[in-house]
């Protein structure tokens, strides 16, 4: 069976079946006809409201929609790839179901300020999710900040131990990458949400269309300037993937991190049997694969973004169908985005902080020396002395063994004389954690006021 195509007037000859099944977009832009109904709703009020149609063409075409959509969440409507796209699918089961009067909805619109508006739909609704996905992933990391705001463990730089931190101050270092993500989400949905309905094929239409009508009953801000930018624009999905993108990067550095502290060599955590998978041939194996996935999920993001960067590059005014290729990239980075949030927010619960070996591993490495050449300094001696002193005390403390905790008065006396029993307030961890006690610090006086403000930006 031939379809007929809604397009077909002037063509002679049908299209080629190869030409249908590569250009067809309805195997994955379906995921589109909540907003597409949308649109055609508010777009049809709209020409009822001008008197375009008639408020009774109106009711008939909003019900015809209606049930529609009713049958396509039943599962029960047939997509023809020989329809093309979604709209087509729409558009044609319509008239078939009305009519005469469905064939009107199309009236002063094209596909092409169509498919811009219910991408754009789909993509605010999209953020939103993921908007209130991070939150929810932020809280988790939030209370588990506050579990440990006291826990200290090594810091690091170079992935070598350098100063003692506490696990609450490292957890809000992810919290703070995570407010960015979100500012920088709330600020690319601002940009998107303009209306590019109106706009019709490139030029306008010579309807009296009333656009700020149709873009209120949207709940879109305003509409677009400018038909021929309003049909061929796609940077909002730019910005939304780098922002994603972005959110990739971060959750796989907390991925790596989580992936380093479950190993038997660091010992620092244990994640939840129900996010960990085993060896099919290593019995005693408990492979943190969720962090590995995320980790790895974050490539194909990154590629997503390089994708609709070259897909506009060089596009010239105004709408070109190589902007069907927009869809997919956008559905997989929406997908493995909010996947990996919902994920991650899922399984941190689940984890258990191994707070002896933190702390022990924190007692390795010499990572109080820096406190060490700092109370050298307020002893009255110069800051690079005191870093070759110090210098000097853990090369003598690696040839023996000793942490420099654990070497005696007598023994650091050797280094500088001015060293006092009160070196030893310096040199234990708690005290050096403590001893950083101002806005942004590691101390836990300043965890727990981080903490605070943290929750009221959440819920701010
Ligand atoms: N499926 C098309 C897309 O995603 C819809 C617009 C088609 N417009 C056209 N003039 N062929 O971009």
């Amino acid at each position: 069976m031939t379809t007929k195509k809604p397009w077909g007037g002037r063509f002679d000859v049908e299209t080629d079946s190869l030409v249908e099944a590569f250009s067809a977009s309805v195997g994955f832009d379906r995921r589109l006809y909540k907003v597409d109904i949308a649109g055609s709703i508010a777009h049809v009020s709209m020409l009822a409201h001008v008197g375009v149609v008639t408020d009774q063409e109106r009711d008939t075409i909003v019900a015809g929609l209606g049930a529609i959509e009713a049958q396509i969440e039943k599962g029960e409507f047939e997509w023809q790839e020989a329809l093309e796209d979604v709209h087509m699918n729409i558009e044609a089961r319509l008239v078939s179901d009305l009519g005469e009067v469905g064939k009107k909805l199309h009236t002063g619109r094209s596909r092409n300020d169509q498919v811009a508006t219910d991408v754009r739909l789909y993509l605010r609704d999209g953020i939103d999710q993921l908007n209130q996905a991070l939150v929810a992933f932020q809280g988790v990391l939030i209370d588990l900040a506050t579990a440990e705001a006291d826990t200290i463990m090594p810091g690091f730089t170079h992935m070598q131990t350098a100063q003692p931190v506490t696990l609450g101050h490292h957890v809000l270092a992810w919290v703070e990458m995570l407010f960015r993500d979100r500012a920088r989400l709330s600020d690319c949905r601002k940009r998107m949400n303009v209306m590019p309905l109106g706009s019709a094929a490139l030029a306008g239409t010579t309807y009296p269309i009333d656009r700020a009508f149709t873009a209120r009953a949207l709940g879109f801000d305003s509409a677009t300037e400018n038909s021929l930018d309003a049909v061929s624009d796609r940077d909002f999905l730019v910005e939304f993937n780098a922002a994603a993108a972005l959110i990739m990067v971060h959750l796989s550095r907390i991925a790596e991190e989580l992936v380093l502290w479950s190993s038997a060599q660091f010992e620092f955590i244990e994640l939840g049997d129900g996010f960990c998978t085993g060896s099919s041939i290593m019995p005693q194996k408990k492979n943190p694969d969720v962090a590995e996935l995320v980790r790895g999920k974050t490539g194909r993001v990154c590629g997503n973004l390089m994708a609709l960067l070259m897909l506009m590059k060089a596009q010239p005014l105004a709408y070109n169908r190589d902007n069907q290729e927009d869809k997919e990239p956008l559905f997989d980075t929406l997908d493995s985005v909010l996947a990996s949030v919902r994920v991650f927010t899922g399984m941190m619960p689940t984890m258990t902080v191994k707070r002896e070996r933190l702390y022990q591993a924190a007692r390795r490495g010499y990572s109080t020396a820096t406190d060490l050449a700092d109370y050298l300094v307020k002893k009255g001696v110069a800051f690079r002395d005191a870093h070759e002193i110090v210098g000097k005390a853990v090369r003598a403390g690696i040839d023996s063994g000793k942490d420099l905790s654990e070497m005696s008065l007598t023994q650091l006396q050797q280094f500088a004389d001015c060293i006092d029993q009160d070196v030893f307030e310096v040199l234990t961890l708690e005290g050096s954690v403590a001893a950083r006690n101002h806005l942004g610090g590691t101390a836990p006086e300043q965890v727990r006021l981080a903490i605070a403000r943290a929750r009221e930006r959440l819920n701010g």
